[in-house]
C-alpha cells in the first residue's frame, strides 16, 4: 500500500492510517490520505493499465487498501465518457463530454466512494456502517453493505425521493427518515456510529470515501487519450466529489503523467446555495441555509463541510461555484435527455445549466474541452421527470393516433 498517513488538510496534524472517520481534533477541518507518490510512480507504469479490469480498481495503487482480496466491488467505475455532439451544437461548445456516472451499479458516482470505504471497513474488521445521505450515498451504502455482509443503518432528511428510500430498503438497510435537514440526519448518524463502533459513512467525514471518488480524474485522463480537459463541471452538495476529482488530477501531476489540472466548475441550486453565496461575497465562512427549497434534493446540503477545500480547489484552478434556478435545472434535464439520450436526475443536470451560464458570461470558451459529470440517474426521481417530460397521451382508437401525430 502506498498510503502513508492521514493528515489534516488545514493544520497538517497527523493521524494514523487506522483512523476511521471524523474531522481534525485540533482545528475541525477535513482530513485526507497522503501517499508516497515517488514510490507509487516507480511501481506504476501507465502502459500496465491496459490489461486491468474496467472498474475503479484498475487504479488500486491510489487507494488506502492493504488487502485486495477483501475488496467489496460491484463493478463500479470506468463509466463511459461520451462526446455530446447534438447538445454541444445547441449550446455552442465544440468539445463537450458527458461522464456517465449514472451507469454505476446503483446509478450514481457514490459507488466509487462506497466501494473503497466499505472495503476498508471490512479490512478494519468493522461489523456495521451508519450513513447519512441526501439519497444516493445511502443507496450505494445499502448495496455495498449487502455485498459485504455488514449491518447498515441510514439516516435521511425528509426531502429524499421515494425511489431512493425504497432502493436503500430493498438492499436490506434500515432507513430512518429524520424530520429535519441533512445536518440533523448527520448528527444522529454520528451518535449512533460512535455508540455502536460502526463506520460513519458520509460526506467528507470519511476520508476513505474521498479516495474512491478521485478515480473520476484518472478515468477522464485515460478516456481523453491521456489528456486533461479545460473544465470539469460537477454538482456540489458537501463538495466531496469535486474536491476528490481535483485531488485525483493533482496526483496525476505528482506522478508526472500530466502537468495540467482542469478548472473546477461547481454548481448548486438557488434554493440551497451556501457555497455559491460565500464565493460571490468572497467569504471563507458559510452562512448555513435554514430550509432548502429545490428540486435538486441530492445537493440540498445546508452547511457543507467541504467549503474550505472546495474554495481552495476553485481558487487554485481558476474555477467557479454558481447557483442555478430549478427552472434552469429542469430545462437542462430535458436537454440532456432529448438531445443526448442521457437521463440525469435534477442535481446531475445542474452542471449543464452552469456550462450554459459560463458560455454566456465568457467564463468558458467555445473551443475549450468541458467534461460534465452526470452524477446520478434520472430513474431515481420520477416526480421531477413528470415536470419536464411530454405527457403520455390516452387514446381509444387508431383515428385518435392519427389526429395526435399530425397535430
Ligand atoms: C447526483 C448527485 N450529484 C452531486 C452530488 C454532490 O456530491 P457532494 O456532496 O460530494 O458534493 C450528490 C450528493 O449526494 C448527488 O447525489
Ligand atoms: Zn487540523
Amino acid at each position: 500500500m502506498f498510503a502513508e498517513e492521514i493528515t489534516c488538510t488545514n493544520c497538517g496534524e497527523k493521524y494514523g492510517l487506522e483512523f476511521k472517520s471524523g474531522l481534525c481534533g485540533s482545528c475541525g477541518n477535513p482530513l485526507e490520505f497522503r501517499f508516497d507518490y515517488e514510490k507509487l510512480k516507480e511501481s506504476l507504469d501507465i502502459e500496465n493499465l491496459a490489461g486491468r479490469p474496467k472498474t475503479i480498481w484498475r487504479y488500486f495503487e491510489f487507494f488506502p487498501i492493504e488487502n485486495l482480496g477483501k475488496v467489496v466491488s460491484l463493478g463500479e467505475g470506468y463509466t463511459p465518457l461520451i462526446k455530446a455532439r447534438r447538445l454541444g451544437l445547441e449550446i455552442g461548445l465544440k468539445n463537450l463530454y458527458l461522464k456517465l456516472d449514472c451507469f454505476n451499479p446503483t446509478g450514481s458516482f457514490k459507488d466509487r466512494g462506497g466501494s473503497v470505504a466499505l472495503s476498508r471497513a471490512v479490512e478494519l474488521g468493522l461489523k456495521g456502517v451508519v450513513g447519512f445521505s441526501t439519497g444516493n450515498a445511502g443507496v450505494s451504502q445499502a448495496a455495498y453493505a449487502a455485498k459485504a455482509g455488514l449491518k447498515s443503518y441510514i439516516f435521511v432528511p425528509e426531502t429524499v425521493t421515494h425511489e431512493k428510500i425504497y432502493s436503500m430498503a430493498v438492499y436490506g438497510s434500515k432507513v430512518f427518515i429524520v424530520k429535519g435537514t441533512f445536518e440533523d440526519a448527520f448528527h444522529i448518524a454520528l451518535k449512533v456510529s460512535r455508540e455502536r463502533g460502526y463506520l460513519l459513512n458520509g460526506g467528507i467525514l470519511n476520508p476513505t470515501r474521498l479516495e474512491g471518488k478521485k478515480s473520476i480524474a484518472y478515468e477522464i485522463y485515460e478516456q481523453l487519450n491521456r489528456s486533461v480537459p479545460d473544465w470539469y463541471v460537477q454538482a456540489v452538495g458537501v463538495g466531496t466529489a469535486a474536491i476528490a476529482t481535483w485531488k485525483g488530477f493533482k496526483e496525476l501531476v505528482e506522478i508526472g503523467w500530466t502537468d495540467l489540472i482542469p478548472r473546477i466548475g461547481a454548481v448548486q441550486a438557488e434554493g440551497c446555495a451556501p457555497m455559491a453565496k460565500a464565493f460571490e461575497t468572497g467569504s471563507r465562512e458559510i452562512a448555513p441555509v435554514e430550509k432548502p427549497t429545490t428540486i435538486a434534493s441530492s445537493i440540498a446540503v445546508t452547511k457543507p463541510l467541504g467549503w474550505p477545500l472546495l474554495r481552495k480547489a476553485i481558487r487554485e484552478t481558476g474555477g467557479t461555484v454558481k447557483a442555478v434556478s430549478d427552472h434552469e435545472i429542469l430545462k437542462a434535464e430535458r436537454e440532456l435527455a432529448t438531445l443526448e439520450g442521457v437521463w440525469a436526475e435534477p442535481a446531475a443536470s445542474a452542471p449543464l445549466a452552469l456550462i450554459k451560464r459560463g458560455l454566456n458570461e465568457g467564463l468558458i470558451d467555445k473551443d475549450e474541452t468541458v467534461v460534465l459529470m452526470v452524477s446520478g440517474t434520472g430513474l431515481k426521481d420520477i416526480k421531477a421527470a413528470e415536470k419536464l417530460a411530454n405527457k403520455p397521451i390516452q387514446i381509444s382508437n387508431e383515428l385518435d393516433v392519427k389526429k395526435q401525430i399530425d397535430s
